[in-house]
């Protein structure tokens, strides 16, 4: 049976390898078989402060990254999350029944606050609320994300059962979806910290937006382990995070990929990884480019009026559940 889809992706900092394979390619995949919706979370972005025509800036090019990558405005919706004020209205409400010590687990507030201690504010310490709000408002079935957001899925199922326990049956439980190669992308610099858009370095990731001699001289510079052999195991976990970047783009099984290496040298094994990423990049970033600013407004316009019909129905739903309407 044909399940929702919701996801999302903050327009704010550099889009990388481990985005794409992490969240992105999921999506291409689910959209065929699931009715699915993909989300520019830009008010998730301005929890760390943001210049105005940047992040409108950043809003349309993550909305060309989407449709790049092969997310079909056809099957899927595609809008922008602060042109439905219902997100806004229902992590208000969630903000009800959520508790301070709940959010004062969540590892990624921790990770965040203490990288910009000027600014912990709020919005900050609410974000998984906002988010469980996004997730919920359109019955969602799977979560495709990556490892880091997996604390916030399970807080929107805590949520949901808690509002349909004290007010009635409202929200759909949601599942979160994970492709186990992809779901934690290593930064190519230290293979012990995810690849992150907010690295200092950055060597640590591959942008979608790298070009052919900087994808090879990322590669190129990848640090590896102390063992000789390609083999894919936790014990080597810098080749371990090669390998999976190699199998997700050739769409093989990272262990088929160390066989094949079996008995050459970290080199060649690089230098054959770069070409499969350059492989992939290349024709994406054509497609970003050829892609009209016009056509793309469209696409979130008719995404908006789509998403606001389904956000409308729930929060109608909810409004009168609490004694709201
Ligand atoms: P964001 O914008 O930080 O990241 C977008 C997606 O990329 C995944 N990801 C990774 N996957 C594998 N390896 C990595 N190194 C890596 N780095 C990032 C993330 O897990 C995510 O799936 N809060 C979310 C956005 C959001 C959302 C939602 C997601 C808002 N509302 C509702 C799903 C459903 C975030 O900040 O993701």
């Amino acid at each position: 049976m044909s399940q929702r889809v919701f996801s999302g992706i903050q327009p704010s900092g550099t889009l990388h390898l481990g985005n794409y394979l992490g969240a992105i390619k999921n999506w291409v995949n689910l959209q065929d078989k699931h009715e699915s919706v993909f989300c520019i979370v830009d008010l998730h972005a301005i929890t760390a402060l943001q210049n105005p025509e940047e992040l409108r800036k950043k809003t349309l090019e993550m909305a060309k990254i989407y449709l790049a990558a092969g997310i079909d405005p056809e099957k899927s919706t595609i809008f922008v999350q602060s042109h439905v004020p219902e997100h806004a209205e229902l992590a208000w409400i969630l903000n009800t029944i959520t508790k301070i010590s709940e959010l004062e687990r969540m590892t990624q507030f921790k990770d965040k606050s203490s990288e910009n201690k000027q600014n912990i504010n709020a919005g900050l310490f609410n974000y998984p609320v906002l988010m469980a709000a996004d997730i919920l408002l359109y019955d969602t079935n799977l979560v495709p994300v990556g490892e880091d957001q997996l604390q916030h899925v399970e807080i929107a199922r805590t949520l949901a059962r808690r509002f349909n326990s004290t007010f009635g049956e409202t929200f759909v439980i949601p599942e979160p979806s994970i492709v186990k190669e992809g779901m934690r992308i290593m930064g190519l610099d230290d293979p012990m910290k995810k690849m992150s858009k907010s690295a200092p370095s950055e060597y640590n990731y591959i942008a979608l937006t790298d070009s052919p001699e900087k994808i090879r001289e990322k590669i190129k510079r990848a640090v590896t382990d102390s063992g000789r052999q390609i083999k894919y195991s936790d014990d080597q976990p810098a080749i371990k995070n090669l390998l999976n970047i190699y199998a997700l783009l050739d769409n093989a099984r990272p262990a088929e990929i160390a066989s094949a290496y079996r008995g050459k040298g970290y080199a060649e094994f690089k230098k054959d990884l770069a070409e499969i990423v350059v492989g992939f990049l290349e024709p994406f970033q054509k497609r970003y480019n050829s892609i009209d600013d016009q056509d793309v407004l469209q696409t979130l316009e008719d995404g908006k009026e789509k998403a606001k019909k389904m956000a409308g129905e729930k929060m109608g739903a909810v409004r009168e559940k609490m004694g709201l309407a």
